[in-house]
């Protein structure tokens, strides 16, 4: 499909490009074009297959209500196109392209790597020969990086054209994507504190006024606004960090996480958010953000700081060893040769998407074991399962059981159907109403359940007949403390 009529034969009032039609920049450009009809919206992206699903009736990302917003503005204001010629024309341009942690060379495992950013940067400086653009950064960058993109867009511009650039991070979860963006707690616009940097703060402010109150638009400096946005991520991954830790004192002590959870957040000064106990959090941002301000931190020299922040992921990491250490412990110390009904793949409820979830970890400790596994998800596809898992298993033998001991069920029935376990591995609604007892009669005894998303009251479990371990609950064989045997 086209990307439009040309832009500037249209009467809208501003033309913005958004560079990165994925997770971030669809969403967020379909809202902006629903809420301001009068702007005139390109996305961007040089993957043609991403660009024409975004043009076609099946849209690249599952998020729920997107579909209806897209089907009202595609076409009339908003248009997906891979000709980045439409980036002459802009007004504003988001940068929106995926940050991800750096895989090779200096800060290997840590930094966010920026080619991304920095191809397109290079792209604007070398299209845009004259006028004033802002330049947005949507992505989550690091600190100062805003001065990078200033110095490659002055160096590969070669007319008159000058350059304004903002940070606006973004704060949307997926699967409440559409929700976040009408509905933002606040909007965070950070620019230079000249009178050009002011000027462009309060044009992309007044985009979002449309919809969003005043006092919910946040504008800082710069440097500010790139660091809350690490933040943000690091004290939100902290709270389940900090959470799950305690879920592991829980099932030794007896106490109940989910109790404790409400009781503490109950405390409005702590708040009753994030703070459910789970076998690990996932997905493409919390890791990712987290390393890249341990990163910041060590390159700072502030090793301490560096420290503190790494332990949100390396308590990450044992929560989701931990979780495994017990299946196969529960399964007399081998689940070689036994069978898994995985219930979810991806990083969390109400998406398809499966980026660092919790889940490639645990299925690829299975398959380490020998184990066969049987995964349902409502929205993941098995071709997405086996590429995550062979990115994620090097020794050749078993990755080789990708493709003899993985199987995708269309149904969590026919997932457990046989199996020796099942193990919760996302949170989607549906797991919580399944009829156990007819699925606990169709699998081999005994039957064990491990709950990684405390969905299932574990009592109605045990009633069952399942041998039942839940993330945070007492165990069913707890272990004696030294104080209470005489
Ligand atoms: C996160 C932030 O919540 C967004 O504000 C931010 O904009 C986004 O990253 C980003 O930087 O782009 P997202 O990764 O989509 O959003 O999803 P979350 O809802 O934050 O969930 C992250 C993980 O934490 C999931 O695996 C989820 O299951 C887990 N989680 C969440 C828990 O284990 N316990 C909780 O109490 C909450």
């Amino acid at each position: 499909m086209s990307a439009t009529p040309l832009m500037s034969a249209t009467p809208f009032s501003t033309r913005i490009v958004c560079i990165g039609a994925g997770y971030v920049g669809g969403p967020t450009m379909a809202v902006i074009a629903l809420k301001c009809p009068d702007i005139c919206i390109h996305v961007y992206d040089l993957s043609v297959p991403r660009i024409n699903a975004w043009n076609s009736a099946s849209l690249p990302i599952y998020e729920p209500g997107l579909d209806e917003v897209i089907q009202q503005v595609r076409g009339r204001n908003l248009f997906f196109t891979t000709d980045d010629s439409v980036i002459t024309q802009a007004d504003i341009i988001f940068i929106s392209v995926n940050t991800p942690t750096k895989m090779y060379g200096v800060g290997k495992g840590r930094a966010a790597d920026l080619k991304y950013i920095e191809s397109c940067s290079r792209r604007i400086g070398e299209l845009v020969s004259h006028g004033h653009k802002i330049v947005v950064e949507k992505s989550t960058v690091p600190v100062r990086c805003s001065v990078a993109v200033r110095k490659i867009l002055s160096a590969n511009s070669k007319g008159t054209a000058t350059f304004s650039i903002l940070s606006n991070p973004e704060f949307l979860a997926e699967g409440t994507a559409v929700s976040d963006l009408m509905r933002p707690d606040r909007v965070l616009i950070g620019g230079d504190q000249d009178a050009k940097g002011l000027d462009s703060i309060r044009r992309l402010a007044s985009i979002y006024e449309r919809w969003v109150p005043a006092d919910r638009i946040v504008t800082t400096n710069l440097w500010s606004s790139e660091l809350t946005k690490l933040v943000a991520n690091a004290m939100l991954a902290q709270r389940i960090s900090s959470i799950n830790s305690i879920s592991a004192v829980c099932e030794a002590t007896g106490a109940d996480v989910d109790e404790v959870a409400r009781g503490v957040g109950a405390d409005t000064r702590i708040g009753p958010k994030f703070l459910k106990a789970s076998v690990g959090f996932g997905g493409s941002c919390f890791q990712k953000d987290v390393l890249n301000l341990v990163y910041l931190c060590e390159s700072l020299q502030l090793t301490e700081v560096a420290e503190y922040w790494h332990w949100v992921v390396r308590m990450n990491d044992y929560q989701r060893r931990r979780f495994c250490e017990k299946i196969i412990k529960t399964m007399f110390d081998t689940a070689s040769g036994k069978t898994i009904a995985v219930f979810g793949f991806a990083f969390k409820k109400d998406t398809g998407d499966t980026r660092e979830s919790s889940a490639i970890e645990v299925v690829a400790s299975l398959l380490e074991e020998g184990a066969n596994v049987h995964i349902h998800d409502p929205k993941v596809s098995f071709d997405q399962v086996k590429t995550d898992l062979e990115m994620r298993i090097d020794d050749p033998r078993v990755r080789q059981l990708i493709y003899t001991n993985v199987t995708m069920s269309p149904t969590a029935e026919e997932a457990a159907n046989g199996a020796h376990a099942i193990a919760i591995l996302t949170e989607w609604d549906l797991y919580k109403t399944l009829n156990y007892e007819a699925i606990y009669s169709t699998m081999s005894k005994p039957a064990f359940f491990f709950d990684g998303r405390s969905m299932v009251d574990p009592k109605v479990l045990r009633a069952i007949g399942f041998d039942t371990y839940c993330i945070g609950k007492a165990t069913q064989h707890p272990a004696q403390f030294f104080y209470e045997t005489s």
